[in-house]
C-alpha cells in the first residue's frame, strides 16, 4: 500500500488532550514500526507533535557530552544551539532527570528565550534502554498554561516507548 506523506499529516487540534495523544502514540508506532534510529525517532516524533497539536517549537536537546545539551531534531523557528545542564528549563530538566512543565516562562528564573512568543513548555527527560539520559523533549506555546499534568503523564509514557523501541 503506498501511503501519500500529505495523509499522514495529524491534526489533532481539535481533539481532548486523552484522544489526541491516543491517536499521537498509534501514528507514531505505525510510522517508526521497525526503525531502529534515535535521530530518525527524534526527527519523525518531533514532526508529529508539532504540527498535530500546533505548538510553537518541538523538538529534542540531546547530551553530546557530560552536562551539555545540544540541539537536535526540531520544528520551528531556530533554537539555541547549547544549553548546559542546570541553565534554563532544558537544563533544569536534563539536571534533574525529571520534567518540568512552566505555565508562564516570564515567571522560569533563568528562563531562556530562543523564540519571544515563546509563553509556556514542557520539558521532559529521554531516556535509552539502560535509564541514561540521552535527550530532552521541549515543546513552547505561544499561550499561557498550555501544558498540564495530562501532557507530562502522556508525554512521559511517549518517550517511555521511545526508550524501548530504541534499543542499539
Ligand atoms: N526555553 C528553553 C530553551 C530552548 S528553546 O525554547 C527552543 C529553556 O529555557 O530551556
Amino acid at each position: 500500500m503506498v501511503i501519500a506523506m500529505a495523509e499522514m499529516t495529524l491534526d489533532l487540534k481539535r481533539l481532548s488532550k486523552t484522544a489526541a495523544y491516543d491517536e499521537l502514540q498509534q501514528a507514531a508506532s505505525a510510522v517508526l514500526h521497525g526503525v531502529n534510529d534515535p535521530i530518525c525517532a527524534m526527527a519523525t516524533l518531533s514532526a508529529l507533535l508539532h504540527h498535530g497539536f500546533g505548538h510553537l517549537w518541538t523538538g529534542f536537546y540531546r547530551v553530546v557530552a557530560p552536562g551539555l545539551l545540544r540541539v537536535g531534531p526540531y520544528q520551528g523557528t531556530l533554537g539555541c544551539l547549547e544549553i548546559p545542564f542546570g541553565k534554563g528549563v532544558c537544563g533544569t530538566a536534563a539536571a534533574e532527570r525529571r520534567s518540568v512543565v512552566v505555565p508562564d516562562v516570564e515567571a522560569f528564573p533563568g528562563h531562556i528565550t530562543c523564540d519571544g512568543r515563546s509563553k509556556s513548555e514542557i520539558v521532559v527527560p529521554v531516556f535509552d534502554a539502560h535509564k541514561d539520559l540521552i535527550a530532552v523533549l521541549d515543546i513552547d506555546s505561544d499561550r499561557l498554561s498550555t501544558f498540564d499534568n495530562e501532557d507530562r503523564v502522556r508525554l512521559e509514557l511517549l518517550m517511555a516507548w521511545f526508550s524501548t523501541v530504541q534499543v542499539d
